[in-house]
């Protein structure tokens, strides 16, 4: 027992450290948000392939069967951890604007915003940076050929499957700007309306699309035939990319955030994701109370204190760091956060109102993560996106692909709110290459005996989920525990606290109506797909949040 212990305690330091190999768990475990793309990513560990390989296989497949949350015509971010070395990286996979972007493609004749523009066809699609991650993660982090990791995906694309009622749901949702774009509208409603449940989705373009990647890396996306497709579809819909656009889009390769809370070690992404730095925020303030002393009120009390000023900060400074100075010192200080614990009243809620005024988000319900631990320890956090569902609805005909609608995640137009009620600031500006701001937040926890890979969709509340999860994961859950928990969100503006039905027993929402909280419902959100690994026992786990049925979490 004690040397097990001694053995965890090592992996433990060996993954703080980042200087040592970890302990080799011999079996892999995949969470994602679809079956088939977990079942790719373990035909390709199968085929002798890494964690890194098996996230090529899952994200392209994700392309394929889930192409309204994310897919190679968008972007995400992939937190790396290397087992061999114990390096944790941020592969940053971001869109970025093209170099004609002008606030005045996103305003009316009559100057005020277009929200048309801003959310579909081509003036809403930023440069994708999907293709180039998964070119970069075969090249330098992979053992496979990236033809090897591409071919699930390529295969299920030209066979087709049955999407399940989300898929169907999301093409009703967005008939009309579907029907705008002939490459969309003849792979989404071949009959000219929406797919009744049966019908079989072929996208033998995508296949084709992904055989040019697959046989030319960056070059097969960003040059030649799929770049010269893109630039044809978006010119005649009225965008203005360049070849350059295209072809000079690079991944980078970013230092995590990396912080400590109570003995955990939490690795998560920096900007241009907003939710590292709003997560870390929110472990500072609640560092100063004795959380597992209080009652659940009181303990909520504190958490939605937290949500709620971290929020208030968050999108008011942050951008691309390769374009803006963030005041993060400042921000992800002990100071910064026992001011912040100064401000909150331990029996009283404080009104938003109160805070000195900054900008908001609504959350939103988009965007795919998938969670993966290989045989050797190797593991991937990944959150990816085309925005809102299918993005901007425009698909180059001969591509298959979706082009993201990301450029709405920039501050377009000064003081007019985007998708999720993110209002304008300077530091969110759109500029040529610049990547815009994101929530969202794969993450990393390693503890002496446990680590866990997390992360979820849903526009702002991915980092309310990724926070409840973290906590969740400290108290001992198991990843089905993680995955499955009631969700409550605070984003500062609206005022609310918003709940899944059974997120409050009555005495403790009674309590919080009583220090002032607004608590209202609002159905189900999210969709986290979760691994753990218990280092003592050497057992992975994996789930997919049970709200959804497409999800697949499994250990081989
Ligand atoms: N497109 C949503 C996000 O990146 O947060």
């Amino acid at each position: 027992m004690k040397k097990l212990y001694i053995a965890a305690f090592v992996a433990f330091a060996a993954f703080a450290s980042g200087t040592h190999a970890a302990e080799r768990p011999g079996h892999a475990a995949i969470a994602s948000a679809h079956t088939l793309a977990t079942r790719a990513g373990f035909e390709v560990l199968a085929e002798g392939g890494n964690a890194f390989d098996a996230a090529i296989a899952v994200a392209s497949t994700l392309s394929v069967v889930e192409p309204q949350s994310s897919g190679i015509g968008g972007g995400g971010f992939f937190m790396l951890h290397r087992a061999s070395d114990g390096k944790n990286v941020m592969l940053d996979a971001r869109e970025t604007a093209p170099a004609a972007v002008r606030e005045s493609q996103y305003l009316k004749p009559d100057g005020t915003p277009n929200r048309d523009t801003a959310l579909y066809g081509p003036l809403a699609a930023g440069i994708p940076g999907e293709p180039a991650a998964l070119v970069w993660l075969a090249a330098h982090y992979g053992k496979l050929p990236l033809a090897k990791s591409l071919a699930p995906a390529i295969r299920i694309a030209r066979a087709g499957f049955q999407p399940g009622q989300g898929f169907l749901d999301a093409i009703a949702g967005h008939r009309e700007q579907i029907a705008r774009y002939a490459g969309t509208k003849a792979l989404l409603m071949p009959n000219g309306d929406v797919p009744k449940a049966g019908w079989t989705f072929r996208n033998p373009d995508l296949a084709a699309t992904l055989e040019r990647i697959a046989a030319h890396g960056d070059d097969g996306f960003y040059k030649g035939k799929t770049a010269q497709l893109m630039l044809k579809a978006v010119k005649e819909t009225g965008g203005d990319w360049s070849a350059a656009d295209l072809a000079n889009y690079k991944v980078v390769e970013r230092e995590p955030l990396s912080f400590d809370y109570r003995g955990w070690k939490i690795v998560t992404v920096a900007p241009p994701s907003s939710g590292g730095v709003a997560l870390e925020e929110m472990f500072n303030v609640l560092s100063g109370y004795d959380l597992g002393a209080m009652d659940r009120a009181q303990r909520l009390h504190y958490i939605i204190e937290a949500m709620r000023r971290a929020f208030r900060d968050h999108n008011e400074y942050l951008g691309d760091p390769d374009f803006v100075k963030m005041p993060l010192a400042t921000l992800l200080s002990p100071q910064y956060a026992a001011g912040l614990r100064a401000s909150i009243l331990p029996d009283k809620a404080t009104p938003s109102a109160m805070l000195p005024s900054a900008v908001a988000h609504a959350p939103g319900m988009h965007t795919t993560h998938f969670s993966i631990v290989d045989a050797d320890g190797n593991m991937v956090a990944t959150t990816q996106t085309v925005n809102t569902h299918f993005g901007s609805c425009l698909v180059p005909p001969g591509t298959g692909v979706f082009l993201n609608n990301e450029m709405d995640d920039f501050a377009l137009v000064p003081g007019a709110p985007n998708a999720y009620g993110l209002l304008g600031n300077k530091a969110n500006a759109p500029a040529p290459g610049k990547r815009m701001l994101s929530s969202m937040t794969p993450t990393f926890v390693f503890g002496p005996e446990r680590v866990g890979v997390i992360g979820s969709p849903g526009g702002s509340t991915i980092i309310t989920q990724v926070f409840e999860g973290l906590l969740a994961f400290m108290h001992g859950d198991s990843a089905a525990q993680i995955a499955a928990k009631p969700r409550y969100h605070h984003q500062y503006l609206p005022d609310v606290v918003y709940a899944e039905p059974d997120a409050f027993d009555a005495a403790t929402e009674k309590a919080l109506v009583g220090m002032g909280y607004d608590i209202q419902q609002r159905g189900h959100w999210g969709f986290m797909n979760v691994v753990t690994w218990n280092l003592r026992t050497n057992k992975l786990d994996a789930a997919s949040d049970p709200r959804h049925a497409s999800g697949l979490g499994e250990v081989r």
